[in-house]
């Protein structure tokens, strides 16, 4: 089949194709088509790629285009993971709400709408093209962020997507390997929406059925989640939960603002990566993926994408995964076009979230506030405005002041204008 990635020319294309190629029997790709409007980004990282196939003996071929239509020609399935406005628009989300006291991310806060801002209609307007020229029946597997805010605006417009992002795969992937198990023995019961995660669970099977194990997790591993994840031990013990890493810009606001204005914003750090990360795919010499790929982010993402393409267009049983997909009653205390990330069943119909059980309030409280706020970015996403902005800016849990809602809805606009279609 043909896999085309929209933002193929991103310097995380490489740990997907690397990805691609290890699973040569969970995914049957024979093309991966890398769209990008940057031709110089798909001269280097297109030809690096088909090093890394060749290299594996997979027989898949890379093609490069700056034509989206030509690209998702043919595809079975489109995985999105594009930027608008690249690494300088991200420092700018990373830094203006700085002068509002409030921290700078690209997800999460002032920042996350920012992007959510500029990236909506862009992406709308390709999966139009995907399904015009690809055909109804292809997938899209959305990673573009804020991907909560990007999948909603994609399932409200009738698209076939899902969403996906790799923080589940990944404590999946580090519980399995603490506990010296196979990754698919672990089971996250993995609730809230994108970026505002917890684990309340993390069961292992065994010869004798499912174990719980998020006791172990906070008893003899307690030391190594807290360091890793960033929060006090004590307090996920009383909570009896892991949370994901991005849930220290609600918990630790005001320590993680604190500490962005002392240090380099991402952006900066990533800019740096990426620089090296080109020069080792432009040597030809270069075959297999460069170390200095794990300071990205991104780590497992291949694999989750791999996966779950997999499940959308193998036509076997269904799979589970964690995955963005409708609340669709699923949390009876959200809307049901809500998205929400959980663990799902997934086959050639798409994803449904499985049953969860009830969301205690210590979550369920932030998981509604945050709701509402992806509900009036989407609103300002899709009809545009500078009041529109302010009114998701108040309605989010780390702004909630009009006077602060209303400066950064004025410094939010003066900084986006060239990225938003309607300012
Ligand atoms: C994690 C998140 C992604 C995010 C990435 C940022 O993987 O799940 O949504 O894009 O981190 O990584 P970066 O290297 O760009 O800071
Ligand atoms: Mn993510």
């Amino acid at each position: 089949m043909r896999l085309t990635v929209v933002g193929g020319g991103s310097t995380y294309t490489p740990e997907l194709v690397d990805g691609i190629a290890g699973r040569r029997a969970s995914l049957d790709v024979d093309e991966i088509v890398l769209v990008d409007p940057d031709t110089h980004r798909l001269r280097v990282v297109g030809p690096f790629c088909q090093r890394l196939l060749d290299h594996a003996g997979h027989p898949a071929k890379v093609l490069t285009t700056s034509n989206l239509r030509q690209g998702v020609e043919g595809a079975s399935a489109v995985l999105l993971q594009l930027r608008v406005g690249g690494q300088k628009a991200r420092r700018s989300d990373e830094t203006f709400p700085h002068a509002c006291g409030c921290i700078g991310q690209e997800t999460t806060g002032a920042g996350g709408l920012a992007k959510a801002l500029r990236t909506v209609p862009v992406v709308l307007d390709i999966a139009d093209t995907v399904r015009e020229v690809a055909g109804p029946d292809t997938w899209i597997v959305n990673f573009t962020n804020p991907v909560g805010i990007v999948t909603r605006a994609l399932l409200q417009a009738g698209h076939k997507a899902v969403g996906l992002c790799n923080v589940a795969i990944g404590l999946q992937r580090k519980f399995a390997a603490w506990f010296g198990v196979g990754t698919d023995d672990v089971r996250l019961d993995h609730v809230g929406l994108n970026h505002l995660t917890w684990e309340r669970g993390v069961t292992v099977s065994t010869p004798d059925g499912p174990v719980e194990r998020l006791g172990d997790l906070l008893g003899e591993f307690g030391e190594r989640v807290a360091e890793e994840l960033g929060a006090p031990l004590p307090w996920m013990r009383r909570m009896n939960a892991i949370p994901s890493y991005y849930l220290r810009y609600f918990y630790a606001h005001d320590e993680v603002y604190a500490s962005q204005l002392e240090n380099p914003p991402r952006a900066d750090v990533v800019i740096e990566v990426e620089n090296e990360l080109l020069k080792l795919y432009a040597d030809p010499s270069v075959v297999t993926k460069p170390e200095s790929l794990a300071k990205r982010g991104g780590a497992y993402y291949s694999e989750a994408a791999v996966q779950l393409v997999h499940a959308l267009t193998a036509g076997g049983e269904p799979e589970e995964h964690v995955v963005n997909v409708r609340n669709n009653g699923a949390m009876p205390f959200l809307p049901d076009d809500a998205v929400i990330e959980v663990p799902a069943t997934v086959d050639g119909s798409g994803a449904g979230p499985l049953p969860i059980r009830p969301v205690e309030p210590r979550f369920s409280g932030l998981i509604s506030h945050v709701t509402a706020y992806e509900f009036l970015a989407l609103e300002a996403a899709l009809k545009g405005g500078r009041d529109r902005v302010a009114d998701a800016l108040l309605a989010h849990p780390l702004i909630g002041q009009y006077d602060t809602a209303d400066r950064l809805a004025d410094d939010l606009v003066a900084a986006n204008r060239a990225d938003l279609p309607w300012a």
